[in-house]
């Protein structure tokens, strides 16, 4: 399927370079690599993501490479999400969902995964563009949709349906993976509410950090001094000394005012560790001293993956009629 793709490649590259493409729009690009470096480094096909390497470049193999050797913890989180929400939209699909929406949806190829499902692929156009143009000669049900400036306050799914022949009535996954940490709780929870109760049926994946590692005013203190040092660090590498991760959400405790009930809430370490049969996953999947094991194990704690469903969802697995 990939083969005749090398031509496109190089034409999408010539056309387009990250230099075109804003500071977040760039974490595109790095989670892309993250994602590529995880499944090299960890050797397990459940990893593996063919389209994902269509999407690298020497310039953001150039990028990430160095993010990745010395914040390696990022690996297994980008890892963990994979697994999960996989898994979850796997689960998804045999309960009846026939739409996937894909907020801030960057390289992510599940579009291509799940050819099952109608997806929509919500980011900035010159993201957009770029990857429409790299997957320009694959069959696909992509159909990227972009709003400059944003998503956020936008009546998306109207616009969907008065565009793209979206169908609220039908149950729809949504996914949020590396968006919510950017984005202020008010911004995130407003987009939830609207989620939750302008779709019949719907179930959104969405990853989170903690309110120890995004804090809404910014600052680093996490109460562990290494653990600080190393996020100064991350703040000083993605945000140009500004730390960039403000967002935290609690779902376990704020769902049901937003309409969502909580079906699972995961630690991210705790999702690698029920697919790696190791003692250590983590010595044993980033091969580090103790220093970057205490690291990881406490970034990784706090990093979560989460499903969240509405009533006509729950209806939905439950066989019953929605309302
Ligand atoms: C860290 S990347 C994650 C991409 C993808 N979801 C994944 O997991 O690989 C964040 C993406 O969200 C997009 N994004 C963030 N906020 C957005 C907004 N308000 N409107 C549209 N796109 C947004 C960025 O352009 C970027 O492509």
């Amino acid at each position: 399927m990939l083969v005749g793709m090398k031509q496109t490649l190089r034409n999408a590259r010539r056309m387009m370079s990250m230099q075109d493409i804003n500071e977040i729009g760039r974490t595109a690009f790095f989670v892309n690599e993250m994602r590529i470096l995880a499944a090299q480094r960890t050797n397990h096909k459940l990893l593996d993501d063919a389209y994902a390497r269509l999407f690298s470049t020497d310039e953001t193999r150039a990028m990430a490479g160095p993010i990745a050797d010395r914040f390696p913890f990022f690996l297994l989180s980008v890892g963990a999400q994979k697994l999960y929400m996989d898994e979850r939209l796997r689960a998804s699909v045999r309960a009846g969902a026939t739409q996937m929406v894909i907020l801030g949806s960057g390289l992510d190829a599940r579009a291509l995964h799940f050819p099952q499902l109608q997806t929509y692929e919500i980011d900035q156009g010159n993201i957009l563009e770029f990857k429409r143009r790299v997957l320009a000669n694959l069959p696909s049900k992509l159909l990227p949709v972009p709003y400059p400036p944003g998503y956020l306050g936008v009546d998306i799914l109207g616009l969907l349906e008065e565009t793209h022949g979206f169908d609220r009535t039908q149950p729809t996954v949504f996914l949020w993976a590396g968006n919510t940490y950017y984005i202020p709780n008010e911004a995130t929870f407003a987009c939830l509410k609207y989620l939750a109760s302008n779709t019949s049926a719907a179930m959104v994946l969405v990853d989170t950090m903690s309110a120890r590692l995004a804090r809404p005013d910014g600052r680093i203190d996490t109460g562990d001094t290494l653990l600080d040092a190393c996020w100064q660090s991350v703040a000083d590498v993605l945000g140009g000394g500004r730390n960039i991760f403000v967002g935290p959400w609690d779902v376990t405790t704020t769902a049901d005012d937003l309409g969502f009930m909580v079906q699972d809430s995961s630690d991210s370490l705790s999702v690698i560790e029920d697919v790696f049969d190791t003692s250590n996953v983590i010595t044993d999947l980033l091969k580090c001293d103790s220093e970057m094991a205490h690291l990881a194990n406490a970034f990784t704690r706090e990093f979560r993956l989460n499903t969240v469903c509405n009533s006509g969802w729950r209806a939905l697995e439950e066989g019953r009629p929605a309302g």
